[in-house]
């Protein structure tokens, strides 16, 4: 079996958002940790550069909203992130910051083959820096490089078309979905224009435009929605044929898929 394969015949793949973050503080080791012993077939996280340019796994421009600490990502050195609890505000745990390459660890020893999802945030910000250090990392893991996108651990996703064009120029065979917000933003013609593997709607945009899995699949590529909670949504991306769908609720979402 691939990595990630398409587990329950011709069913969604589930993809972790964030880990098992309905049950745990999102980007900890505990909410990946959770999803991949809940059968989680692939992980999404989202990375940030730190000021002394490392890959760290945090959703919001701030560490505000997810730990104790307050300031931007981007303005403390990873040894400042890890003197503050990511934990406590969610469930009363402490827990610590997660970088890019503890995530690759635990994903890539998971006793069955696990896909990684790697969401790039602004990187129209810090120009090519991010994509520089996310290949230098996959390639220090050996999966950078794969001998084809249906083999490869890693996939790329990205909400900007330059951060998709990029890593298609430097890693061709490495796997890549453009996300959008808007139906535009997923269409044919611009996930053609940056060569990504698949598109990225998310539920919301299925459900009023659901020939977008169609006219994906006419052009070869595959469809990850976002973010799938809701059992009507999880029959929806089922029906349709949609590849993998994100989902907060991994446990629930499997369980749902049994009987869609
Ligand atoms: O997996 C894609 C989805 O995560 C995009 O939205 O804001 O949760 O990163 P956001
Ligand atoms: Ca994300």
């Amino acid at each position: 079996m691939t990595a990630g394969e398409v587990s329950r015949s011709g069913k969604p793949a589930v993809v972790a958002h964030r880990g098992a973050s309905v049950d745990h503080p999102e980007h900890t080791l505990a909410a990946y940790e959770a999803a991949l012993r809940e059968g989680a077939d692939g992980l999404e996280c989202d990375i940030r550069l730190t000021a002394d340019h490392q890959l760290v796994c945090v959703h919001d421009r701030t560490i505000d909203r997810t730990s104790d600490g307050e300031g931007a990502v981007s303005e403390m050195t990873l040894a400042q992130l890890r003197q503050y609890d990511f934990g406590s505000w969610h469930s009363g745990t402490p827990a610590a910051v997660l970088t890019l390459p503890e995530l690759l660890e635990l994903t890539l020893d998971w006793r069955r083959p696990v896909r990684l999802f790697i969401e790039t945030k602004h990187p129209v910000r810090y120009g090519s820096l991010v994509e520089q250090r996310l290949l230098e990392t996959l390639r220090e893991f050996r999966v950078g490089s794969p001998p084809s996108a249906d083999h490869s651990r890693a996939v790329v996703i990205s909400f900007s078309a330059a951060g998709i064009w990029r890593i298609r120029r430097s890693a061709p065979m490495l796997p890549t979905i453009l996300l959008g917000e808007t139906v535009r933003g997923v269409s044919a013609g611009a996930a053609t224009a940056v060569g990504a593997t698949g598109i990225g709607p998310s539920v919301q945009a299925l459900r009023t435009h659901p020939d977008l899995v169609d006219k994906a699949a006419a052009g070869g590529r595959v469809t990850y929605a976002w973010t799938v909670d809701q059992r009507e949504d999880v029959q929806l991306c089922a029906d349709l044929g949609v590849r993998w769908i994100a989902t907060n609720r991994p446990a629930q979402v499997r369980d749902w898929l049994v009987t869609v």
